[in-house]
């Protein structure tokens, strides 16, 4: 499939929760949350929905790729934390940009920007699509229980983005969807109508954490395994790998599994960034970009795992 990264942003919101912080609220203590989870802080909005975290990202990815609002032929979104359900963040996004073109969301949780990279591929494949802005956008302190000591010290906002054109650096792609909301959930408001007889779940993330360790402790090093035979490609031929920041020990543990990449080849911002969900990976690509990390030619091996459940890879040239 055709693809090429013309450039990347972010944006996090400006106020800084750290450990200490999250002490005040629900009974935890930064060195349980440093050492299960790698987190020491994480951005958290007060005024700026995830619209607004979107749009900074996608003027950022615009300026960095040199790509004007209204050469965009198509925006894909990704949330799980926006402010609407109508108008998709999309088309909240292309007014906030002054583009033009059309969009819409998709919704895959934290793997999330791997099915947005894998949708824009495919529109870019057709040769009808020039250039596309794909974000993923999360204001994920909305949607938490801030009584719940297990889930509210994990997720953090912020916005990432990207601008794709055709290009031949899509190496592919390897994606496992396995249906079922038990371990992990975001219900929606149950509405007010008069026949609704069944109960009502709180409208916050619910996660089985261990479960949802063990699927992604598990399913990371198969996605990867699946996805350079697929590509022929060695392990040790990976120059970079951007996984989702969920927590360092689920990275660590998949980095002792894929025993031909180096450790030091995990690139990590989840200590100041937390769980990031849909954004979480597209943050760490911009934030690496912008310190020059990447150089022309690199490989960048990407993976995600989280609701759905689902779990992706996919390869890019840099
Ligand atoms: O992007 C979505 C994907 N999400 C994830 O990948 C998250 C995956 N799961 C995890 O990262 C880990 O399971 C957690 C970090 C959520 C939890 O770590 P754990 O080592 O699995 O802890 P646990 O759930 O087994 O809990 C151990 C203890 C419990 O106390 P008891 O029952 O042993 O007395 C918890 O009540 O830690 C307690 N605990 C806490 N203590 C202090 C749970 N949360 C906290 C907390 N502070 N924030």
């Amino acid at each position: 499939m055709s693809l090429h990264i013309l450039g990347t942003g972010s944006y996090l919101p400006p106020t800084v929760a750290t450990n200490d912080d999250l002490a005040k609220l629900v009974d935890t203590n930064d060195e349980w949350i440093s050492t299960r989870t790698g987190i020491r802080s994480r951005h958290v909005s007060t005024d700026e929905p995830a619209s607004v975290l979107a749009a900074k990202a996608a003027k950022a990815a615009l300026e960095n790729s040199g790509v004007r609002a209204e050469e965009l032929d198509l925006i894909l979104c990704a949330t799980v934390s926006g402010e609407f359900i109508v108008p998709s963040m999309a088309c909240l996004v292309q007014r906030e940009i002054g583009a033009t073109c059309p969009g819409f969301d998709l919704n895959g949780a934290c793997s999330a920007f791997l099915f947005l990279m894998e949708t824009a591929a495919a529109y870019l494949s057709t040769g009808r699509y020039q250039k596309i802005l794909i974000v993923g956008t999360e204001q994920m302190s909305r949607i938490l229980d801030w009584t719940d000591r297990s889930t509210c010290i994990l997720f953090g906002d912020g916005a990432g983005a990207a601008v794709l054109e055709p290009g031949e650096d899509y190496l592919g792609s390897h994606m496992t969807v396995k249906g079922g909301e038990e371990v992990l959930r975001v219900p929606t408001h149950k509405g007010i109508s008069p026949f609704w007889t069944a109960g009502e779940e709180h409208p916050y993330v619910y996660m089985n954490g261990s479960e949802t360790y063990k699927f992604a402790t598990r399913s990371i090093p198969q996605e990867v395994e699946a996805l350079l035979s697929q590509c022929g490609v060695e392990q040790s031929q990976v120059d970079w790998v951007i996984c989702h920041q969920a927590n360092r020990r689920i990275i660590e543990a998949a980095a002792r599994r894929l025993k031909g990449i180096p450790a030091e080849k995990f690139l990590m911002n989840i200590d100041h960034c937390g769980n990031c969900s849909a954004a979480s990976v597209p943050i760490l690509l911009d934030e690496c970009n912008r310190k020059g990390i990447f150089h022309r030619g690199d490989l960048i091996l990407m993976c995600a795992f989280g609701g759905g459940l689902s779990s992706t890879a996919c390869l890019v040239r840099w």
